[in-house]
């Protein structure tokens, strides 16, 4: 039995792969640490797994006693310590150079530039004067954002000059670090949801995005498989392929974020693991894949298992108020019962006071629909909806 290392997950990683004859041993956060994943795992070590030194340390201990075959993680911060371990131990797993680039905007961009992959203008800024001077340099538009930052924290969008200052230090607030700043790319954002074994990408589906919109662009909803004309779908297909094979990515699932501009396609970040915000949902029961466990099977030498068939298409939406106080909510769990309606959470309450969203975590849930296709997918989605109402009334100041 082949006997594998999964740094983080949450219990759903844990369930797609239950029932496979395959050795666990897990790295696990106290936060995210829980009963069904203890039992699971043949062994478990509750750290701060953040810590690669610490990790790593760990790894070679559990190594020398029972050798592992591969690690592997399929959660953010996870990834690096992950690719680590693979690299020291010289076992299967993600390749560090492909998670390196993807972990750290500003090594994307400059592994990026010169490369035949769609320019983008950027700039690495240490004060809001160089941010300035990209602005200027520019001559648009940019977008400022921190270069290892996620769920839109510390993102805005900066179009003049009287809005650097505030933008850089709001941003380097939010999320320390690096500040990368970029040329904005003006056009519609989609994800592109893959698959690789041996070198080879598999594109299993497109996503299509809503937003805020201008300045933190905090995503709000997706569409699955997105409505892109076949021209479009070729040029975004072409560029995450060719994306995906620069970076070195060899193994496992990635979600790439591309915006469509008028010059074409263009890379906004990747990601060396499955699609967040319950992208990974629509793949599993949209597009029936389950990239966990075709991951687990691939490393662990195991026959491809069986697919549950998708159900074409599906989508998500989330509870996204924000600058008013919630009075009543009506009507979640007649609409958690609607037809097509696989996940929905929310955590509105009577008498909460909304400030504005300042990254994805201050969304206050999800619906996840599935159907047929995309109409019939977001027939469903809008079903649900309609049983719910959600009174509100401004914040005062
Ligand atoms: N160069 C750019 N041009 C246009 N829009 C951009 C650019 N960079 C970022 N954005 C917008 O800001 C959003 C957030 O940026 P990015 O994905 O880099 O940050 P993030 O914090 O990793 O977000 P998330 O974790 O939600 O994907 C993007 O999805 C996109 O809408
Ligand atoms: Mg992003």
């Amino acid at each position: 039995m082949a006997h594998i290392l999964i740094v983080g997950g949450h219990d759903e990683t844990f369930r797609v792969i239950d029932d496979l004859p395959v050795e666990l041993s897990v790295f696990q956060n106290s936060e995210s640490v829980t009963v069904d994943q203890a039992r699971r795992a043949h062994r478990l070590c509750v750290f701060d797994y953040r810590d690669q030194a610490e990790a790593l340390c760990r790894a070679r201990a559990l190594h020398e006693f029972t050798p592992f075959d591969a690690v592997v993680s399929f959660t953010e911060h996870g990834l690096m310590p992950a690719a680590v371990i693979k690299e020291a131990l010289g076992i299967a797993g993600n390749a560090r150079d492909a998670v390196r680039l993807t972990r750290d905007k500003i090594a994307m961009r400059e592994h990026l530039a010169g490369r035949d992959l769609g320019a983008v203008l950027t700039r690495s800024c240490s004060s809001a004067s160089e941010v300035r001077n990209f602005l200027l340099a520019v001559g648009g538009p940019i977008v400022v954002k921190p270069a290892g930052g996620a769920g839109s924290s510390g993102v805005f969008r900066v179009s003049s000059l009287d809005q650097v200052e505030s933008a850089f230090a709001r941003s380097r607030g939010e999320y320390p670090g690096p500040t990368l700043a970029e040329e904005f790319i003006d056009g519609p954002e989609y994800s592109v949801e893959s698959f690789t074994t041996d070198g080879r990408h598999d594109i299993i589906a497109v996503t299509a995005k809503t937003t805020t919109g201008a300045p933190r662009y905090i995503e709000t909803g997706h569409l699955m498989p997105a409505a892109v004309a076949p021209s479009a779908l070729a040029e975004l297909r072409g560029l995450v392929t060719d994306f995906l094979g620069s970076i070195g990515h060899s193994f496992g699932p990635a979600h790439t974020e591309v915006r469509f501009g008028s010059a074409g396609p263009r890379i906004i970040e990747g990601n060396t693991r499955p699609g967040g915000d319950f992208i990974w949902e629509l793949v599993l029961r949209a597009m029936g894949r389950d990239l966990v466990r075709e991951s687990i099977c691939h490393l662990a030498g195991l026959p491809p298992q069986s697919r549950t068939p998708g159900r074409g298409a599906g989508c998500v939406a989330f509870f996204a108020y924000e600058n008013v106080v919630i009075e009543r909510v009506h009507g979640i769990e007649a609409a958690r019962q609607a037809e097509g309606i696989i996940r929905l959470q929310c955590s509105l309450e009577p008498g909460q006071r909304l400030g504005p969203l300042r990254s994805s975590a201050d969304r206050q849930g999800v619906i996840v629909a599935v159907g047929t296709d995309l109409v019939d997918a977001e027939r469903r989605l809008a079903e649900a909806q309609a049983r719910i109402r959600v009174e509100t009334s401004p914040l005062p100041h």
